[in-house]
């Protein structure tokens, strides 16, 4: 895939134009009110930039997971208000993605404004990448900008097929979220480090693999660090753990070594006899856990050791908790190395970009986002990504330039 084929809309002459843009419009709402507007604000440089070039602005989008036609529950509405609220001014609201009212809707829009259409999801022929579907919304526009790059590992109608069908941009959300993984796994600064946490080993195999042909040093933490310890003999007790992926543990450590990627893994942990909130919790070394505990978070010497390995490096790409930080104090692992990994970065020794699922929600909870080089807007897309995965989204828009 030959990124550097990626066409920007930034210099494209829009004005006057219909520019349906796709955007990522599924953030989290709660009872009518969006709880998170983060890929909303993230958006708002590219919509306010073709509005002030005279574009005429149509934004399409999916919301959650409609299972059978239009359910109220999915409705854009709220979110299209939140984003009028945030674009400073009206955003007009139709209630679906094609038909009568959407073209007229289209019809009356003036260069500057904006239109949001309701939930692409509401019709089969989105997730299908239904041709005739595609050819319908492309029906409402001159140009297309595809502004998701947390959709991109999606090949649907507005994410794949529409970029055939009309002259196709990427958006700068979406160059800002490529040049941002570039960075990191192209054209880093050495030494470079990858986190990855999170439960499961099961879920992040092809990362590891991909990843440790890429960076200098693996830290792994969280439940799927179990696995590994499990692997070199270690007793975990009651840890989680998959114990049918020993081998492939042992597969990705040799794999490692032969690149001379060093693997970093916690040498204490936090541990409790369950997993519940107030439990009564101590801290033992990794080869020291009892067989009724279980662990459910890095210790104090494991972040003092990752905090010098981040201190040792220039670039790190952090994904997934390295405990489960959702119930207190299991979190504090975690929070600890992001602040570490904030400070460094204030202090311009560090490169970080993190995201995917849980990674941003650790960082906020740690109040370490903010000071993270890059934090993206993609679960599963970044995700994939780190897979060494081509997106459909992506790749669409460079094959309609060939
Ligand atoms: C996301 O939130 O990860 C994207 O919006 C994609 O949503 P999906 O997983 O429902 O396709
Ligand atoms: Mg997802």
């Amino acid at each position: 895939m030959d990124l550097e084929k990626l066409r920007s809309i930034a210099k494209a002459d829009v004005k006057g134009k219909r520019v349906i843009v796709r955007a990522d419009l599924n953030v989290p709402v709660k009872d009518g009110v969006v709880t998170d507007a983060t890929r909303l604000e993230r958006l708002l440089p590219g919509l306010r930039d073709l509005a002030v070039r005279g574009a005429r602005v149509v934004v399409i989008s999916h919301f959650g997971r409609p299972k059978d036609g239009p359910d109220p529950e999915m409705s854009l509405a709220p979110v299209a208000k939140k984003l009028g609220d945030l674009l400073g001014k009206p955003v007009k609201f139709v209630p679906d993605c094609i038909g009568p009212a959407v073209d007229s809707a289209v019809e009356a829009l003036r260069p500057g404004e904006f239109v949001v259409l309701e939930n692409l999801r509401f019709h089969k022929g989105e997730e299908k990448n239904d041709p005739e579907f595609a050819a319908r919304l492309a029906a409402l526009g001159d140009l297309f900008v595809n502004d998701a790059f947390s959709a991109a590992h999606r090949a649907h109608a507005s994410t794949e097929g529409l970029a055939h069908l009309l002259p196709a941009y990427a958006g700068p959300l979406m160059l800002e979220e490529i040049d941002a993984l570039r960075a990191v796994l192209d054209q880093p600064e050495r030494p470079t480090v990858a986190l990855v946490g999170g439960a499961k080993v099961s879920s992040k195999i092809p990362i590891l693999k991909h990843l440790l042909d890429k960076v200098d040093k693996l830290i792994i933490g969280g439940g799927m660090a179990n696995t590994f310890l499990l692997s070199h003999g270690v007793d975990i007790g009651k840890s989680l753990a998959e114990p049918d992926l020993v081998g492939t543990a042992r597969e990705i450590m040799t794999a490692a070594k032969a690149r001379g990627c060093a693997v970093v893994l916690p040498i204490d942990a936090v541990i409790a006899r369950e997993f519940r909130s107030g439990v009564a919790h101590a801290v033992v070394p990794t080869l020291a856990v009892p067989s009724n505990a279980m662990i459910l978070d890095v210790g104090p010497k494991s972040i003092a050791h990752m905090t010098q390995v981040l201190k040792e490096c220039r670039t790190l790409l952090w994904n997934g908790p390295l405990g489960a930080f959702e119930i207190a104090p299991f979190g504090e692992g975690t929070f600890k190395l992001a602040r570490e990994a904030a400070r460094l970065t204030r202090e311009g020794k560090l490169t970080t970009v993190a995201g995917g699922g849980d990674t941003v929600a650790a960082l906020n909870a740690a109040g370490a986002a903010a000071d993270f080089t890059y934090i993206s807007t993609a679960g599963g897309a970044f995700l994939e990504w780190l897979e060494g995965r081509e997106l459909p989204g992506v790749a669409a828009l460079i094959r309609a330039q060939s």
